[in-house]
């Protein structure tokens, strides 16, 4: 997603020899506070040696298990997972990331539809604007012109786009975020209808969708796309790769939009991203199907499903988080940063929307606030941005036109305040410059 020659433009790239909490310091002695968490993974902050030493001790004990055994760490994260997570979402598949994890929840999804009078059901909706994973299956899920993917055709047979609910850019000119709901969800309905529900297997959404900022949709979209799916027999899959362990103030993007997904992919947050770990959570009457004789086996594997460093990794992380009251903090910075992004908006004319909620927020820029015209590439905005940021010790890559803001779930209302001015001057110093 980057090449060498930009990379040194931007003084990059960054070598980390230390971390601590939200800071990062380079080979060169420049610290940092890291403002996307790595790659929105590092909830639990940097430096945790409690999770080095979990993984250690796993490693030095049991390091891997035997084909189709497991070993108690990870039968215990599996039962921790079934206790935090919502409704009846209760088993689970582990893999190592996020692209793996949605693989594995759409191959669940269609096993699910092969065994219950569903053959044929394959097709799965995403929403444009949205990230997936890299691997062949999930990479044209969503569209975005970040991520672009001209060189990997054809496009899937299974893929199919619907707009993202995003109020500030709907996709049907809509005047409010409630009517922008409503329609979007209708789009997804007239997909089904027009695909034939006899050929859908799923619907597979972030709950709030990073690649844009954070979108946050209606309160009514999420339970009236849960409605289309019953109406239709498709499945919900939440992608909370990102959403999930605390991001949003909530421990899941599910409990934040009030709705149980079907299947459940995770991965980043549930290791802080010490160790490569996901997974996909199943409800108890998905799961069930998978019970019973050959027939009814789940046909997918990993190496390294599961692996007992991951798992331990992942216990210590959740008894941190749970303990620090890290999901409370992210609801309580969310609420800080958010008004402190308002100001901003209010400073600054190329500021056309700030949007998020909890520790997933972005600020989108324009030329022109009537028209929301974005600035011309040749501008470097991006860079711009990116530089000026890092000139007052924040370390967020700014990759178009919206700068996204994620920092560890364990910032302090100080630091908070450090990085929000530092966004605010970078942003002051930059806007000058380009209008
Ligand atoms: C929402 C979402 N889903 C899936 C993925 C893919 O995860 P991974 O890179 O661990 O395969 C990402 C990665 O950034 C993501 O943001």
């Amino acid at each position: 997603m980057t090449n060498a020659a930009q990379l040194k433009e931007e003084g990059g790239p960054l070598i980390l020899v230390d971390s601590k909490g939200i800071w990062v310091k380079d080979i060169e002695g420049r610290e940092f506070i890291d403002g996307i968490s790595g790659m929105y993974f590092r909830n639990a902050g940097h430096g945790r040696e409690e999770i080095a030493k979990a993984v250690y001790e796993q490693l030095a004990k049991v390091s891997m298990h035997v084909y189709a055994g497991s070993t108690p760490s990870t039968v215990r994260l599996a039962t921790r997972l079934a206790e935090l997570t919502p409704g009846s979402l209760s088993r689970t598949f582990f893999t190592q990331g996020g692209s793996e994890a949605n693989e594995t929840s759409m191959k669940m999804a269609q096993s699910y539809h092969n065994r219950t009078g569903g053959k044929g059901r394959y097709k799965v909706i995403s929403r444009r604007g949205s990230y997936h994973g890299g691997t062949y299956g999930t990479q044209w899920l969503g569209d975005h012109p970040g991520f672009p993917r001209t060189e990997f055709q054809p496009v899937p047979a299974h893929v199919v786009h619907v707009p993202q609910p995003n109020p500030y850019r709907c996709e049907f000119g809509s005047r409010t975020p409630e009517e922008c709901a409503e329609k979007c969800a209708n789009a997804i309905e007239q997909a089904i209808l027009m695909h034939g529900p006899d050929s859908v297997s799923a619907v597979l959404g972030e709950p709030v969708s990073q690649p844009l900022g954070g979108v946050v949709p209606h309160d009514s979209y999420w339970p009236r796309v849960r409605e289309i799916c019953d109406r239709y027999g498709a499945l919900l899959i939440f992608d909370e790769v990102i959403t999930g362990f605390g991001r949003l103030g909530t421990w899941f993007g599910a409990d934040f939009v009030g709705v149980v997904p079907d299947i459940m992919s995770f991965a980043k947050g549930v290791t802080s991203g010490y160790f490569p770990m996901g997974g996909s959570i199943a409800r108890k009457e998905i799961a069930d199907v998978f019970n019973g004789g050959p027939e009814a086996t789940f046909k997918h594997m990993f190496t390294y499903t599961g692996h007992p460093a991951g798992a331990a990794a992942a216990l210590k992380n959740l008894e941190i988080i749970e303990r620090e009251k890290l999901v409370e903090n992210a609801r309580a910075r969310g609420e800080q940063l958010r008004a402190r992004l308002h100001e901003m908006k209010e400073k600054h004319p190329i500021i056309g929307d700030v949007r998020g909620t909890g520790l997933i927020q972005g600020i989108e820029f324009v030329k022109d606030r009537a028209t929301k015209e974005h600035f011309d590439p040749k501008v470097k905005l991006n860079a711009r941005l990116t530089a000026a940021l890092s000139k007052r010790k924040v370390w967020i890559r700014v990759p178009a036109f919206i700068l996204p803001i994620a920092p560890p779930l364990v910032i302090s209302s100080d630091e908070l305040d450090q990085l929000a001015t530092a966004i605010d001057e970078s942003i002051t110093e930059v806007e000058r410059t380009v209008l």
